[in-house]
């Protein structure tokens, strides 16, 4: 059975440094394969895992769109798009990844979109673990990826400003009528103490509090050199934290599934 955490939360709060430095912690700790989900039109996903990727689920998309008179015969046009999802994923060392790309392409209609929402989590259920690295709004979450996680963390900075962006998730999420299990906030790029205020916010929006990732100036000078993050050292302070991240989330996992 697979456990799918989503990572969401504000612009640039860290959700695409955080996916990875989890990803690198559950392989150190043997918990692959895991798949990786670019669900970020940006993709960027690639770039900080140190893997590039090759074709997105919305190129693909729109390449249906013209080929699907060309489906060979014998096969049907989900097991045709089937076919060319299943070869969109790149196989890294004990991870996969999958880019979504655009959520919707000039000409994708209802059918095709609905189908490759099928096959996108027909995909995911084969891995027990996938981690979706989201954009700021839940586009893809509501369109070509899975509607159900078991977790989604929401990354906020340590500003209200921050906060304010995941309470708007949390809305879409409601709004979107998105299955989610559970929630979990991480504040991440961390200075110094959170303000009573922003911990007054945390309680009023009922947000559990799972973790305060510090800034860590070695993210911020691999990042500048274009190093991914996948060489943080283990020393390094928001390895150390990421690190209490994945016992917690891991715990969450066996209860979910015992
Ligand atoms: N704990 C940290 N300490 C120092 N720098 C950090 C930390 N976390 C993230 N950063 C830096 O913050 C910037 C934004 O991080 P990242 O790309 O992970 O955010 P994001 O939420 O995925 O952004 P986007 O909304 O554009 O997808 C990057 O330059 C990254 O190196
Ligand atoms: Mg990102």
């Amino acid at each position: 059975m697979s456990y799918i955490i989503a990572v969401a939360g504000k612009g640039g709060g860290g959700k695409t440094s955080l996916t990875v430095l989890l990803i690198k912690e559950l392989l150190r700790r043997k918990q692959g394969p895991v798949l990786a989900v670019d669900a970020d039109p940006n993709a960027n996903l690639g770039e900080v895992l140190g893997v590039e990727a090759k074709t997105t689920i919305g190129s693909i998309c729109d390449q249906a769109l013209g080929s699907m008179s060309q489906v060979p015969q014998g096969m049907s046009n989900g097991e045709f798009l089937e076919y060319h999802i299943q070869s969109a994923v790149i196989e890294a060392g004990g991870f996969d990844l999958l880019s979504m790309g655009r959520p919707e392409g000039a000409g994708c209609y209802c059918y095709v979109n609905n189908l490759v929402r099928k096959l996108v989590d027909k995909l995911i259920k084969n891995y027990p673990l996938v981690v979706l690295d989201n954009e700021a709004g839940l586009e893809h979450l509501s369109r070509r990826t899975t509607r159900q996680a078991d977790l989604l963390l929401l990354i906020s900075d340590s500003s209200l400003r921050g906060l304010k962006a995941v309470s708007r998730v949390v809305e879409l999420v409601k709004e979107l009528k998105l299955d989610i299990r559970d929630y979990g906030l991480i504040v991440n790029r961390s200075i110094g103490e959170l303000s009573p205020r922003f911990m007054d916010h945390v309680d009023e929006q009922g947000l559990k509090l799972w973790g305060i990732v510090p800034h860590d100036d070695t993210i911020a000078r691999l990042d500048a050199e274009g190093i991914p993050l996948m060489r943080l050292p283990a020393e390094a302070p928001a390895a150390q934290v990421v690190s209490r991240l994945a016992d917690k989330l891991l715990l969450e996992k066996s209860e979910a599934h015992s």
